[in-house]
């Protein structure tokens, strides 16, 4: 896979000493030791990753999982104490600081929750920092500027000062001042969670239709399982500055490799995340050209089903038979299937949310899922369909990340003043 951004094996380790501190915890002392020890906080630890082109990529996880710290990481705002970053092949460990600040200009734009704006500047101004200080002369970067305004549908309000704007309006220039760097990377960190649901909801949405036309690769960050299914592509989720999985929205809902990621995805709407063929089962179908009533029967106990598909030679569902009809077709000594087989079943697509599934479960029969070409894929068993739709059962045990010393203030206190360190 060609990509965009490369993770290997990072470490970030806070304290006096990280060097050795790294040492001990590879050899098998505890991050909650190096702590009580000598104050060290391991907040990444060995995290791999990589990112493709115009992917939107979520880190989530709990607060104090180290998610900031990871994606400071990403353009050495913070350095990392092992492991490597490469972003577009380019070792950003390695580069001197004339080339990073490059970097940062050109290729990596950040947005924070406390995003660093200035109240008493234009909307425009605002808007315009970034090209500024990357030296673009007035006419050329009014013009991005303005471009990028009325993406975020704020051009209106460019000569206005930043402060008669509303918290979301200014999240907003927050994102136009990224949109007009022209970065291909956006790295986002809590970039929405400071609006509230509605604000929120329409910013997601925004981000999504921007992204459609500029397919930027994004790194963005929340803690919210419900944006992270909404926005992301894939999804990573961290855990004591580990990360414990990653996979599409779909995998992180449908097989939760721990109660950690489990317990997040608790009060999502399945129906909506997971499909047909997350839970549909090998169809094992009949060919009705070959089979016949005896093999069906014969086929039916061996797989200890009730009921069984039927397709023809482009393996299209045609039909279904059930125990019953084999039982009165051998009393009938019929041994045709096209003459007994039911051509009316319930019909989705792989990709069908189980929401959508659900209505065709009241029929009771089991639900073929086919693909594209009309192929049957898979069958869906209406109970397994029900029983999807409810949480996954969870552990009472306690998977909060307590150990961990919080700093959340002192680290949203420092994204203000980094995100002037990304335009200095
Ligand atoms: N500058 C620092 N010095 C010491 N420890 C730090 C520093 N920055 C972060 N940490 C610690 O590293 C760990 C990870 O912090 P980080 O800010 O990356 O977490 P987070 O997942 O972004 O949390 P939140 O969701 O609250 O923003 C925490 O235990 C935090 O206290
Ligand atoms: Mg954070």
């Amino acid at each position: 896979m060609e990509e965009k951004i490369k993770v290997q094996n990072l470490y970030k380790i806070f304290g006096k000493n990280p060097q050795e501190a790294l040492e001990k915890y590879k050899t098998g002392t505890s991050a909650e030791q190096l702590f009580k020890e000598s104050g060290h906080v391991v907040a990444v630890s060995d995290v791999s990753f990589t990112v493709a082109p115009g992917e939107m990529f979520m880190v989530m996880g709990l607060s104090g999982s180290g998610k900031s710290t990871l994606v400071r990481c990403l353009n050495r705002l913070l350095d990392a104490t092992s492991g490597s970053v490469f972003v577009d092949d380019e070792d950003i460990q390695k580069v001197d600081g004339d080339r990073l600040r490059e970097i940062r200009r050109t290729k990596m734009a950040m947005v924070f929750q406390h995003f660093g704006l200035f109240p008493h500047h234009t909307v425009l101004g605002n808007a315009e920092y970034g090209l500024k200080v990357q030296g673009i002369e007035e006419e050329v970067r009014r013009e991005k500027a303005l471009k990028a305004l009325e993406l975020v549908g704020l051009k209106q309000w460019a000569d206005r000062p930043l402060s008669n704007l509303s918290g979301g309006m200014q999240q907003r220039v927050g994102l136009a001042r990224a949109l007009a760097t022209e970065a291909d990377i956006l790295l986002m960190d809590e970039a929405f969670s400071a609006l509230d649901p509605l604000i929120r909801r329409d910013m997601q949405d925004e981000l999504i239709n921007l992204q459609r036309e500029m397919q930027k690769t994004i790194v963005f960050i929340t803690h919210d399982l419900n944006e992270a299914l909404k926005l992301g592509d894939r999804i990573a989720v961290m855990k004591g500055g580990a990360v414990v999985q990653i996979g599409t929205p779909e995998d992180i809902v449908s097989n939760p490799e721990n109660d950690y990621v489990a317990n997040f995805t608790q009060d999502i709407n399945r129906s909506l995340v997971l499909t047909a063929s997350s839970i549909m089962e090998a169809p094992e179908p009949l060919f009705l050209k070959r089979d016949t009533v005896r093999t069906a029967m014969v086929r039916m106990r061996s797989i200890d089903r009730d009921e069984i598909y039927i397709v023809n030679s482009q393996r299209q569902p045609v039909g279904i038979i059930t125990d019953k009809d084999i039982a009165a077709a051998l009393k009938k000594k019929i041994n045709n299937l096209s003459e007994i087989m039911n051509t009316e079943f319930p019909q989705t697509t792989e990709s069908t949310p189980l929401g959508d599934v659900l209505p065709l479960c009241t029929v009771g029969l089991p639900i073929a899922v086919v693909n594209e070409n009309g192929r049957l894929k898979g069958i869906v068993d209406p109970l397994d369909c029900l029983n999807s739709i409810t949480p996954n059962t969870v552990d009472s045990e306690d998977t909060s990340d307590s150990e961990q010393p919080e700093d959340t203030e002192n680290s949203s206190d420092s994204s203000t003043a980094e995100s002037e360190k990304t335009v200095d």
